[in-house]
């Protein structure tokens, strides 16, 4: 798919937001799908061949978003994109959250997981949930959206591991402490911390989907790049990230394989 883009903000030193129009991929694009992004300016050079995984971060009318921080070279040369320009894409890649109606719902969100967090609370919000999020970072350039966050959910607590935003400490204390407020959970964001939130939700017997944010290769199940390891009943079987995911239900998830 082509799209222009509309804006290519910076947020703060590492993170930038992408607003993208167009209508074709607005139609189809579903809450918790990504997308495979052409991170190169010209088509006589094949560096980054590899197109880069980005989630959702939100639909708005013709136009989408994409939230990201520059790692490496492929979100370095994305950061550059101009106004104006044509960029092309895949179409909504990957499986979707399973938003709920009218629930008290928790949203915890690390670091980049914001992205698809972000639609998710839109969503939520939207179905007469109730909406906490959690949202945690190294430090206050991790954090990103807030006054956009606070209008679209109930509470937002943000924690930071050095205490320069929010509270001091990891994201999963504050959701413990209120733990007993909830239906469902959902997250995204660095392994460990959502190996920690399902195992959190599982002992307090809540639902709880996690968005993976595996390294991907070609995005459309074919390298077998991006394999996770779930729980069917008695069996442990193969899921591709791309494919089968990225949300998974975090109870199945086998996470020894995750967190390696
Ligand atoms: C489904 C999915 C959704 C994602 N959504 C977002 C998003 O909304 N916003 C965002 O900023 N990032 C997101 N990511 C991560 C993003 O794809 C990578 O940061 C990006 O591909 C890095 O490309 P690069 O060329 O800049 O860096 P590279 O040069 O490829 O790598 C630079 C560094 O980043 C690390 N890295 C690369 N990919 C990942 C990954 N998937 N997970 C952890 N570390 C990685 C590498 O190990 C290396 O240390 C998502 C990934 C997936 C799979
Ligand atoms: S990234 Fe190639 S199969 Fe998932």
């Amino acid at each position: 798919m082509l799209g222009k883009i509309i804006r290519n903000q910076k947020l703060n030193d590492k993170y930038y937001l992408l607003e993208i129009k167009c209508e074709e991929f607005v139609r189809e694009a579903k809450v918790g799908q990504f997308i495979m992004i052409n991170t190169r300016h010209h088509d006589y050079t094949s560096d980054p061949l590899l197109r880069r995984p980005l989630g959702i971060a939100n639909i708005d009318g013709d136009k989408f978003t994409l939230v990201y921080m520059v790692v490496g070279k492929g979100t370095r040369l994305l950061s550059e994109w101009q106004k104006g320009s044509d960029i092309s894409f895949s179409a909504p890649l990957g499986n979707t959250f399973t938003p709920v109606k009218e629930q008290r719902t928790a949203l915890l969100a690390g670091g980049i997981g914001i992205a698809p967090i972000f639609w998710l609370a839109k969503t939520l919000k939207e179905a007469g949930c109730i909406v906490d999020l959690y949202y945690g970072g190294r430090t206050a350039d991790d954090v990103v959206l807030i006054e956009e966050l606070k209008e679209i959910t109930d509470h937002l607590i943000v924690t930071t591991n050095d205490g320069s935003a929010g509270i001091k400490g990891m994201v999963t204390e504050p959701f413990i402490d209120n733990i007993e407020s909830y239906d469902t959970v959902y997250a995204c964001g660095p392994k460990p911390m959502l190996r920690a939130v399902s195992e959190i939700a599982v002992k307090n017997e809540l639902p709880v989907e996690v968005s993976l944010d595996e390294r991907m290769a070609c995005g459309l199940g074919a390298c077998l790049g991006c394999i996770i390891y779930v729980k069917e009943g008695d069996e442990v079987v193969q899921k591709r990230c791309c494919v089968e995911g990225p949300v998974f239900d975090g109870s199945k998830v086998v996470w020894d394989t995750v967190c390696k």
